[in-house]
């Protein structure tokens, strides 16, 4: 067969615009498949931070008749790893002050419908017989509800190619009103329970998951979790329907950007047969965050957006019997103002402590993961995660709640894990307060078992965290979807 080509379709991509995961996954995955052979390319919305570091492009494509959107022109560029980019170029929709989805007040742009309305009309014209360019991918990957309306367009387009759609989040649905269909110009006949209806409104996500050719999910255990009531945020139903054209596929992490022994954002580099490097970036990050400079006490980080799927109130609820341990607690993250003030709250009353950074910062997330002794994550559902992981091999290991991707990638630490070489970190099921406590006191007594501890940190360490497997089996995926190009429902 000649050369895959693969169209990858998402909303934020590192290093040009982040806000989460989804970024990382972005960057990393068609880079990933790249190596193996995969023509990919990826296309994003011209966003201010996007344009701001493109670089060298050049105009090949031109829509000034796209029923229901602005002008808009394509432009294709390439990222520093040589990644290609196609930037949908549209300075009224994208080119503003502050974040893709949200104004610099938190709040939802009120034109999302019609920004991710065209980045997904422009990923299904490019997969179709509509498409102006050369290079004519064989399928389109879509990610999320920003590109969910893509495999809806393509389903009513002409010489489609397929579509695979990655549910990275099934939180975040793009619901909007039910005049949306009739202003993106999708067929009326789109608006229908087996469709993109969703409760009376128009549901970007449904309108992939039900449109698309096959579904992946981050992890395989979010693959079955979302089949259930509890975490299938009302899409159960039809992701049981669909439930063998789904597959869950862990997420891997970008080993060159995340790498104790080459990474410059540490204070001192280190690797598995010299951790000792581990010492002085726990004393870096003790005294950055103005924390009593103490190489004894066991110092937890935390990296996270502050939202209730995180778990972080759990983590605040208990943090002064944490104090009492004694442990230290280093937190970065934004998010609910509520959780930030309770943070920066805790921070004050324990000074030599707890100590909490509001806000985002790259450098210090590298140092956290380097500097701390282990990691807490106590997500209430966690579709992959990736801190657990750049976590693990960072020689710190995840204290985590079995959910989702954390489950798939923590083994928990008993005796018996820990003489199999497999124990990497501690878990808990049952998502309560006592539970995290339990689980974190566990873990600190066997930090002050040392010659155990070393050993748990090695395994960390040696664990295979790369994408190549992953990529691997995205490629199966696309395969197996254009052997089948079946189509998706009668019509
Ligand atoms: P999610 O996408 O749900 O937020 P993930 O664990 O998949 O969770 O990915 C989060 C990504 O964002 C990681 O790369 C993490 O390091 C990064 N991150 C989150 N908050 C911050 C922050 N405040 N500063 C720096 N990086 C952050
Ligand atoms: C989402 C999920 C996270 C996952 C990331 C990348 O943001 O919340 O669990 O790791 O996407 O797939």
């Amino acid at each position: 067969m000649a050369e895959l080509k693969v169209l990858f379709a998402t909303s934020e991509v590192v290093p040009l615009i982040k806000t989460g995961g989804l970024a990382d996954v972005s960057g990393a995955l068609p880079a990933a498949l790249r190596a193996i052979g995969v023509d990919v390319r990826v296309l994003i919305p011209g966003y201010l931070q996007v344009m701001a570091k493109l670089g060298e492009f050049n105009v090949v494509a031109t829509f000034n008749n796209l029923p229901g959107f602005p002008s808009a022109r394509i432009l294709s560029g390439k990222m520093a790893n040589d990644l290609p980019l196609l930037v949908v170029d549209c300075p009224n929709l994208y080119q503003r002050e502050g974040g893709p989805y949200q104004n610099e007040q938190g709040q939802d742009w009120p034109d999302n419908a019609l920004r991710f309305g065209l980045l997904s009309k422009i990923g299904a014209v490019l997969g179709s017989d509509e498409s102006p360019l050369d290079w004519h991918p064989d399928l389109v990957h879509c990610n999320d509800w920003q590109t969910g309306l893509t495999p809806a367009y393509l389903k009513f387009a002409t010489g489609a190619v397929p579509s695979i759609m990655t549910v990275h989040n099934l939180a975040f649905q793009g619901i909007f009103p039910a005049k949306t269909v009739a202003d993106l110009h999708l067929p009326a006949s789109c608006f229908d329970i087996g469709g993109a209806e969703f409760y009376g409104s128009l549901s970007f996500l449904k309108a992939g998951l039900f449109y698309t050719n096959h579904i992946t999910t981050v992890s395989p255990t979010y693959a079955k979790e979302i089949q259930q009531e509890e975490l299938g945020f009302g899409m159960q139903g039809l992701l049981t329907t669909r439930s063998d054209d789904l597959t869950g596929i862990l997420n891997g992490i970008d080993t060159d950007e995340w790498n104790p022994s080459t990474d410059k954002l540490l204070g001192k580099t280190y690797h598995i047969r010299d951790m000792s490097g581990k010492v002085a970036n726990k004393a870096l990050l003790q005294y950055r965050m103005r924390l009593k400079v103490d190489p004894a006490v066991p110092l937890l980080g935390v990296i996270s957006r502050f939202t209730h799927q995180k778990g972080l109130d759990l983590l605040l609820e208990i943090a002064p019997q944490l104090a009492a341990l004694p442990v230290q607690l280093a937190m970065l993250g934004s998010g609910d103002v509520a959780l930030q003030q309770s943070a920066a709250d805790l921070s004050h009353k324990y000074p030599n402590q707890i100590a909490a950074h509001i806000g985002y910062s790259e450098p210090l997330s590298h140092l956290i993961e380097a500097g701390a002794d282990m990691f807490v994550m106590p997500s209430r559902f966690e579709p992959c995660g990736l801190n657990q992981m750049y976590s693990q091999r960072y020689g710190t290991p995840p204290i985590v709640h079995a959910t989702g991707g954390l489950a798939d990638s923590v083994v928990n630490y008993t005796n018996a894990t820990l003489k199999a070489r497999m124990a990497s970190g501690f878990s808990f099921s049952g998502m309560t307060a006592q539970n995290l406590f339990d689980t974190i006191q566990r873990a600190v007594s066997l930090y002050h078992d040392k010659p155990k501890w070393q050993a748990l940190c090695k395994n960390c360490m040696a664990k295979d965290f790369s994408w190549s497997t992953s990529a691997e089996a995205y490629r199966e995926v696309y395969l197996k979807v254009l052997e089948q190009p079946k189509p998706v429902i009668p019509v």
